[in-house]
C-alpha cells in the first residue's frame, strides 16, 4: 500500500493557474502513453482539497461523468459541498492522520491498495508532514505560468528520492519520487 501524491504541474511548479484554470495541460503535446489508468487501477481511496473538489463539480456541472465512479473521495473543506448524484464524497476538516486510517480501511476493503493524494500541494504536505506520504508522481508539462497554485507551497525540509524519470513526449515527463522514511 502506497500513499501517492499524483498529479501534473507546469515545469515551473504551479498546479493551476490563480483562477484554478489547468488549459496549460492541453497546450503542449500530450503524452504518448496512459500512465493514468495504471495508476487509478490500483487507488482505492481518494483526498483532495476544496478547490480541487470545486474544479471536479466544474467538470461535472459541464456535463462530464463524474470522474471517480468507484472511489471513495474525502474532500478537506470547511464549507458545506456539494455531492453530485453517484458521487462517493464526502467532507472532513482537520487533521489528516484520522482520515488517512479511513481510507487504508477503504482501499482494503476494496482490493486496491493505494490511497490517492489527488492535491493541492498543500494538503499533500499535510500529509506528509503526519508521516504519511509514500510517493510522489510528478507529470511536468513543458510550459510555463509564472504564479498560479504551488505543486507545494512550503520546503519540505529533506531530500526526497528520485526513483524514475520518463519522458512521456515532448510536452510531459513523469518525475517518481520516493519519501524515505525518517
Ligand atoms: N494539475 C493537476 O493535475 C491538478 C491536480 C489537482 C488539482 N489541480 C488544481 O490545483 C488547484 C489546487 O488548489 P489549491 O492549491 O487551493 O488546493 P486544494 O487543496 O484543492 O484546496 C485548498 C482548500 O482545501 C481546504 N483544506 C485543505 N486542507 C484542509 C484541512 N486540513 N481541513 C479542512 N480544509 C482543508 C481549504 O478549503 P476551505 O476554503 O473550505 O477551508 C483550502 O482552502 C485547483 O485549481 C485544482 O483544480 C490541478
Amino acid at each position: 500500500m502506497s500513499t501517492i501524491y499524483y498529479t501534473a504541474s507546469t515545469l515551473d511548479g504551479f498546479l493551476a493557474a490563480a483562477d484554478d484554470d489547468i488549459s496549460f495541460l492541453d497546450r503542449v503535446p500530450q503524452p504518448s502513453e496512459d500512465t493514468y489508468t495504471p495508476f487509478i487501477e490500483r487507488v482505492g481511496a481518494v483526498a483532495m482539497g476544496r478547490a480541487t473538489y470545486e474544479f471536479v463539480l466544474r467538470h461535472v456541472d459541464a456535463g462530464n461523468a463524474w470522474p471517480y465512479p468507484q472511489h471513495p473521495v474525502w474532500v478537506f473543506t470547511h464549507r458545506d459541498m456539494l455531492v453530485p448524484v453517484g458521487a462517493d464524497a464526502r467532507s472532513v476538516r482537520g487533521d489528516v492522520a484520522p482520515v488517512h486510517a479511513e481510507m487504508v480501511t477503504a482501499a482494503q476493503q476494496s482490493g486496491k491498495p493505494d490511497l490517492w493524494i489527488a492535491g493541492g500541494g498543500d494538503l499533500a504536505a499535510q500529509f506528509y508532514d503526519a508521516g504519511l506520504l509514500d510517493e510522489l508522481v510528478i507529470t511536468v508539462a513543458s510550459w510555463t505560468l509564472g504564479t498560479g497554485k504551488p505543486l507545494l507551497p512550503r520546503s519540505l525540509g529533506r531530500p526526497l528520492e528520485l526513483m524514475s524519470v520518463r519522458a512521456l513526449s515532448t510536452g510531459f515527463a513523469e518525475l517518481r519520487y520516493k519519501v524515505p522514511t525518517a
